[in-house]
């Protein structure tokens, strides 16, 4: 109470401050980071009323891991359908790791290791890129949505990058998938996937929060929206609906 006072006290001093036509020269995604942004741009009182920018600071995103192989096609339908989507949605409460081993094998073999794939060699491949795109670039996730959802993976991925990421050239990724940092990267990922507990039956395996139970890998095939954003433990955002929904209730009526 004696805080919200404060707050509008400081809020309405201010305001005074800095005359009756404040400038706003942030862009909407700002409006509401600062006092001083919300008061310029005369948002003072949605900021307040939006819980959502305190619930991102006090409540932690729930963890999204998804161990999955490149050529799989329940692991390319879960991912292009229902991980990215959620993600693009729910981005600001859930963090995604992607993990791309599933069945894979591993064998030591001197200083590297050699791998045998489900889906054979193309599929060791189409993990070993996406695996060096993870490592090397932040536009991974949709690079690898591209290359997922088309027909031929392996085939789309030179223009994927092109599209995503075109400061990173072939040679670039390709001395990654070729070289021993792939190699390296690839073996991480399988200490990752054997350290499971329990251990993964199948692919795409999904943990949430670090936890896999088969009620968990339920919901989060049939829908990791509404799981997300049921575990998420701040206030939920528009995107989850409940009380916030009337942000997206703003028709343009025909006369
Ligand atoms: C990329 O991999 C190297 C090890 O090979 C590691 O040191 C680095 O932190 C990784 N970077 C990212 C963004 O994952």
């Amino acid at each position: 109470m004696k805080f919200t006072l404060l707050f509008i006290l400081t809020v309405w001093v201010k305001s005074l401050r800095s005359g009756c036509s404040p400038s706003c020269i942030h862009p909407p995604g700002k409006w509401c980071s600062s006092l001083d942004s919300a008061v310029q741009c005369g948002v003072v009182k949605q900021c307040l009323e939006s819980d959502f920018l305190r619930s991102r600071q006090t409540a932690d995103p729930v963890h999204v891991e998804l161990y999955y192989e490149s050529l799989c096609p329940g692991c390319r339908l879960f991912l292009t359908h229902m991980l990215l989507p959620t993600w693009v949605l729910l981005g600001d409460i859930m963090s995604v790791t992607l993990v791309p081993y599933g069945n894979a094998q591993e064998k030591p073999d001197g200083q590297k290791y050699t791998y045998v794939c489900q889906h054979g060699e193309p599929e060791c491949l189409g993990n070993m890129i996406e695996t060096c795109l993870l490592n090397m670039t932040d536009m991974a996730f949709h690079i690898i949505y591209c290359m997922e959802s088309s027909s031929d993976v392996l085939g789309a991925a030179e223009s994927c990058v092109k599209v995503y990421a075109p400061e990173l050239t072939t040679d670039k990724l390709m001395s990654c998938v070729k070289g021993d940092t792939g190699n390296q990267l690839m073996h991480q990922n399988a200490l990752k996937t054997k350290a499971l507990t329990p251990p993964h039956q199948y692919v795409p395996w999904v943990t949430i929060n670090g936890v896999h139970t088969e009620d968990l890998q339920d919901k989060a095939m049939s829908s990791l929206f509404m799981l997300v954003c049921d575990m998420f433990k701040g206030p939920k955002p528009p995107a989850c609906g409940g009380s916030k929904q009337q942000h997206y209730r703003s028709y343009c009526h025909n006369e």
